[in-house]
């Protein structure tokens, strides 16, 4: 049995919008001299980020996907990372841009990283729309950053409480309802 909640909306969908625009320069800048840049979108909660931050950049990308668990359907990080599917291409020598919605532990971030840095990419970058500082297990940060945001569980634009809500177009904290209220 799953307690009722609401969602409060935390940051709207235009300033994400606007975020991913001012970010997108800077990735622009930052890859000019690659030749072709590998997206690699971590499945599920970054979807919706990697789609509109892709139609942003002005750049030739390789869009590629990495599936990875370690939340399941619990509000708590199981701290075991997952890999559920593997990417389709190979990135020896290439330049990567890891898409995350959210770091918080840091583990799946950090799992994924040791993981690609292993295949000998020639420059490994991260971006991250959210990032939960308070609550790091492990010493990794994203090279780009879309909002710090304070310890509340967040739903929406890709992110997902046990699979439900990552269809918001905007982000939202999870307030539980106490039924004894009333
Ligand atoms: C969530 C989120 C990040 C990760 C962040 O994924 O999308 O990938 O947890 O948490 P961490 O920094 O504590 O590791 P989840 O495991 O829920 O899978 P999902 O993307 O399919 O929802
Ligand atoms: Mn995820
Ligand atoms: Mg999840």
């Amino acid at each position: 049995m799953s307690q009722p909640y609401e969602i409060e909306q935390l940051i709207s969908a235009k300033s994400i919008a606007a975020r991913i625009e001012t970010l997108s320069r800077e990735i622009q800048r930052a890859f000019r001299d690659t030749d072709k840049l590998v997206v690699v979108g971590l499945l599920r909660g970054s979807f919706v980020f990697i789609a509109d931050l892709v139609r942003e950049l002005d750049l030739p990308v390789e869009v590629d996907f990495l599936e990875t668990s370690s939340y399941g359907d619990s509000m708590v990080s199981s701290r075991e990372v997952r890999i559920l599917k593997d990417l389709r291409g190979e990135i020896e020598g290439r330049d990567v841009l890891v898409v995350e919605d959210i770091v918080d532990t840091g583990h799946t971030l950090s799992h994924v990283l040791h993981l690609l840095e292993s295949r000998h990419p020639r420059r490994l970058e991260t971006i991250a729309l959210l990032d939960k500082p308070s609550r790091r297990e492990t010493d990794v940060k994203a090279t780009w950053t879309g909002f710090e945001i304070p310890d509340e569980f967040v739903v929406g634009y890709g992110i997902d409480f046990a699979q439900r809500n990552r269809n918001l177009p905007y982000i939202g904290c999870v307030r539980f309802i106490d039924a004894t209220e009333t």
